[in-house]
């Protein structure tokens, strides 16, 4: 394991407010990694900004008549707001807009300019004459030219994940007429030029997903096409040549340069060479798989067409997209629940952990279903691991005054029982830092489950031999689960952390640690009172048919 590492996750489009399909895939996946890194020694940043350009943002706000960079600092602010509720800790959380990424952007495009991959060709564009403006991507409507989708954006198709090469049936998606065309200059990337070192990176990174890898490779087998990264609209990083007045780039073009721009302002104001620092750390970029075609081939062809100055990728961990009550989100239908309505109904950590336990490390699409999560939260998260914890502290508080007793005598039972906490960083760590949370959260419940097995076998009531062992060892048992819950749900974790009295911040803790007997005999625990509360049936009944209504 190297011992730096960039996180970064797919940038939140400043148009909205964050809802739980953006979380599932992405934001929370990413958190629980760094968390994990840091707690590993890595020395881990978490990296995200908000995705401020582009026409699915000019839209929006000509929809509700605002002035863009308005209207994006106010989503930006509000998504950052959100994120920190729901326990997402970025260390760095900046914009696509701004001044160094701006900076950033120019100079790559001018990089590229002079390696040879950007040409300039005259293009027939779609122009709506009733809105008298060009209609770049989002502004066209139509049928996907490969999988035949209807309505679909000109710019993505969201059924089959490809960029049309021209959308079919084209319509203005803000009038509804049938666009004309018009001729206009554009630039375009060579993404043509990158086969095969697009293929030798897919090939030779040893920790690409594999199933995510067949299915690009398939593309570029597919034959690629060279990439139109000029826009004729007002809201965009201008192009820094004379004759491209009044165009912008693409959106795709520069936001995932904040991811490196972004890196590198944080970095230097803390006092590090953040160039040095990318280019020898692990860099991991968490997606949906809605956004692959850019992360697996725009992205790492534009950073190998500057001749690498910047490191590609080592992970693109790709994940599915959330569904709700087995129905796909969609705000337009009001079908999705924002982040922040949720959090003022349930703790974060009741989301963080319901999401973590349905989401594999695939593509597979996943379902946000209110029965299951009320299922999962009263018997895993209480039944199992609240319960686990609150009787073996509070029978600790209660029976031997709150201190600790040191081992009298020791059994099978207890040497089988304590050789579970010997293994358990190594097991649990092994499943973390191949990215499945979803496994990991599993091996939790069974640690804790197990150990509450003990609990009842060993009768500690009953005061027989054997009882100061148990108390002992459970105990002990309470602080790995405190670490090892740390990174999936890290405000009960420091919860725990303060009823086992111990000292410091759990979240200072080594992972190692999680395997060691850190409470020692005398020690007195804290206060001891329940972790969670139970979920109620009549309130997850009128959740579940709020929903789809406003
Ligand atoms: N805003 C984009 C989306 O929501 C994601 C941008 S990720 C980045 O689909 F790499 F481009 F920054
Ligand atoms: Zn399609």
């Amino acid at each position: 394991m190297n011992n730096k590492a960039i996180i970064t996750s797919a940038l939140p489009y400043a148009n909205g407010e964050i809802h739980l399909g953006h979380v599932a895939s992405t934001y929370l996946p990413a958190d629980i990694t760094t968390r994990f890194l840091k707690l590993k020694g890595v020395e881990a940043y978490y990296i995200c900004a908000s995705d401020d350009f582009g026409t699915p943002i000019l839209i929006q706000a000509e929809k509700e008549k605002k002035d863009p960079a308005n209207y994006v600092k106010f989503w930006n602010k509000r998504d950052l707001e959100d994120f920190i509720a729901f326990g997402i800790k970025f260390d760095f959380f900046y914009r696509t807009s701004s001044p160094e990424n701006i900076e950033f952007v120019q100079n790559v495009f001018k990089k590229l300019c002079e390696n040879g991959h950007i040409y300039e060709k005259e293009i027939i564009q779609f122009y709506c004459k009733f809105d008298k403006k060009f209609l770049p991507d989002r502004y066209v409507i139509g049928r996907c030219p490969y999988c035949k989708a209807e309505d679909q954006y000109s710019d993505l198709c969201e059924k089959c994940g490809r960029v049309p090469t021209e959308i079919e049936n084209p319509r203005c998606s803000i009038c509804k007429n049938i666009p004309v065309k018009e001729k206009t200059k554009h630039y375009f990337f060579k993404l043509t030029n990158f086969v095969k070192d697009l293929n030798q990176w897919l090939e030779e990174n040893p920790h690409l997903q594999k199933d995510v890898k067949k299915y690009v490779q398939n593309w570029i087998r597919d034959g690629l096409v060279d990439w139109d990264i000029t826009r004729d609209i007002s809201w965009g990083v201008s192009i820094p040549e004379p004759e491209a007045k009044g165009k912008v780039f693409y959106g795709w073009f520069d936001n995932h340069l904040a991811y490196i721009s972004s890196t590198i302002k944080f970095l230097n104001e803390k006092g590090i060479d953040g160039i040095k620092f990318w280019n020898s750390a692990d860099i991991y970029h968490f997606i949906g798989k809605d956004i692959v075609y850019h992360h697996y081939l725009f992205l790492p062809a534009m950073r190998i067409g500057i001749k690498k100055e910047y490191k590609l990728p080592d992970y693109i961990p790709t994940r599915g997209h959330l569904m709700l009550q087995a129905k796909k989100i969609s705000k337009s239908r009001n079908w999705y629940i924002g982040l922040k309505e949720f959090l003022n109904l349930y703790p974060a950590d009741y989301l963080r952990f319901y999401l973590t336990s349905i989401t594999p490390y695939r593509q597979d699409d996943l379902n946000f279903d209110w029965d299951e999560f009320s299922a999962k939260i009263n018997s895993e998260l209480i039944g199992n691991v609240g319960n686990f914890v609150n009787r073996s502290l509070g029978f600790t508080q209660k029976n031997h005054a709150g201190v600790v007793p040191a081992e009298d005598q020791l059994d099978e039972i207890d040497r089988d029982v304590k050789d579970k906490i010997t293994n358990f960083a190594g097991q649990l760590g092994e499943l973390m830092e191949q990215n499945h949370h979803d496994r990991a959260i599993k091996k939790i419940l069974e640690f804790s489950a197990h150990f509450n097995q003990y609990f009842q076998r060993k009768e500690p009531w009953k005061n027989g031999p054997g009882t100061k062992s148990c108390v002992y060892i459970a105990v002990n048992a309470v602080r790995s689960l405190s670490i090892g819950l740390f990174p999936f749900l890290p405000e009960s974790a420091g919860k725990i952390w303060s009823q086992l009295n111990m000292q410091g911040k759990v979240s200072d803790q080594k992972w190692e640690s999680i395997s060691e007997f850190g409470v020692k005999p005398d020690h007195r625990i804290g206060d001891v009172f329940p972790l969670f509360k139970k979920v109620e049936d009549a309130d997850i009944q009128k959740y579940k048919a709020k929903l789809g209504s406003s």
